[in-house]
């Protein structure tokens, strides 16, 4: 069997780590890179740390407006597909280089195979939200993470080849939770004290361009920061549309480069509390049992909310500061997301479906 695995920005490394170690034993891997990310420690980072074989291919298409980032990732996928004529094309999440790799598979008849799939905000303003629907609609398997992804399909008509398998986020955290405790140095280069800071991380496009809401949501850092440090690794594109405010933070609040894996995990197990619009990170907050503000209107991962983990505060100042000062969970979180097997159940089911078209 033969799989090209697509992949092109930061949280698809994750994602994929765990498949890719789990596929290569089973059947004959091709790695994609689209080049959607391409800063050192956005991308090459988390092939270093994850050990993520070389990618066969990096089609180095780089950023730029969607219909052209899309378009030229379109062309040159077709180009790799035509040439290594694989069994299935698998695509994970909901970016641009998600929803090319789709499109570029199913107009060549290669079976599609989606991780992550059926999550829904059910704001149609997301890019992700497009990218998401219209990739779930193109694959032959849909692997879900949760329940709720599996009953999001269904309202959709989307029941054949949908799979229950957990998610692959787990099967990465808990790979990597010990090591990232032994192997980070994070807290002591950045001058933190174990539970005593709280930990940011912002990139949605509705909060970075929007200079309303990025400045709300500085303003209310800074009040955190006034009674414990608040540490901020920034995506490249806040980390331009803070340049454009002309902001500079004040006391107590670090604007960090983007970290990596390790870096990160030991950053999140070991915060008092996480602001976050990312939706990985929502679900390792939850994992390792640190309360979660994240600074969205809605999120595809309604299960933290319902926990009792998780509150949508949006990029609200007052709801920042009121949730961060009183938002305190009790108890264990519940086991959610999978027992950090998923990859292998994806890998069974990629292995032993024989696709259909080829
Ligand atoms: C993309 C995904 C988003 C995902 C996020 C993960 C889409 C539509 N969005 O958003 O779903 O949550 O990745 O991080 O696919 N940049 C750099 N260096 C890099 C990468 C990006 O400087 O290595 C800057 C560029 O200015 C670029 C901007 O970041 O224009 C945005 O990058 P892009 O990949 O278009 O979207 P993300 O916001 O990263
Ligand atoms: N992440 C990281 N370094 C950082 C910020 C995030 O390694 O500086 C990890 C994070 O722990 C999670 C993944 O990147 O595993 C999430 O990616 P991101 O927030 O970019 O995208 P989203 O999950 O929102 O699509």
């Amino acid at each position: 069997m033969r799989i090209l695995s697509i992949v092109g920005a930061r949280p698809q490394f994750i994602k994929a780590a765990p498949v890719s170690r789990a596929l290569r034993p089973a059947a004959h891997e091709v790695l994609l890179h689209t080049g959607q990310h391409y800063d050192y420690g956005m991308s090459a980072v988390f092939f270093d740390e994850l050990h993520i074989p070389e990618p066969d291919y990096n089609l180095g298409v780089g950023s730029g407006p969607h219909g052209r980032q899309t378009g030229q990732m379109l062309i040159r996928i077709e180009e790799v597909l035509l040439q290594e004529q694989p069994d299935w094309v698998l695509v994970y999440g909901d970016t641009n280089s998600t929803l090319a790799g789709a499109l570029a598979a199913v107009k060549l008849h290669i079976p599609v195979a989606h991780v992550e799939a059926g999550l829904r905000s059910f704001n149609r303003a997301m890019p992700e939200e497009h990218n998401r629907a219209l990739t779930d609609h193109a694959a032959d398997l849909l692997f879900c993470p949760t329940q709720t992804a599996v009953d999001n399909l269904a309202r959709e008509g989307v029941v054949a080849g949908v799979h229950l398998t957990g998610d692959v986020m787990v099967d990465a955290l808990f790979y990597n939770a010990a090591l990232a405790e032994e192997r980070s140095d994070v807290l002591a280069r950045l001058n933190l004290t174990l539970g005593d800071y709280v930990l940011v991380t912002a990139h949605r496009p509705r909060n970075t361009d929007d200079p309303v809401r990025l400045r709300a949501i500085l303003a209310a850092l800074e009040e955190i920061a006034r009674e414990r440090p608040v540490v901020f690794p920034a995506h490249p594109r806040t980390r331009h549309a803070i340049e454009m405010l002309d902001y500079r933070p004040g006391p107590g609040l670090q604007i960090v480069e983007p970290v990596g894996y390790l870096d990160i995990l030991a950053l999140q197990k070991n915060a008092r509390l996480l602001l976050t619009d990312s939706g990985g990170m929502q679900k390792e907050a939850y994992l390792f049992g640190v309360p979660c503000l994240t600074l969205r209107e809605e999120t595809e991962w309604v299960e933290t909310v319902e926990a009792g983990w998780n509150i949508l505060v949006g990029a609200d100042h007052d709801a920042i500061l009121r949730a961060a000062r009183e938002f305190r969970p009790q108890g264990a979180p519940p086991l959610l997301f999978g027992d950090g097997h998923a990859a292998e159940r994806i890998v069974n089911l990629l292995c032993h479906i024989v696709p259909d078209g080829v």
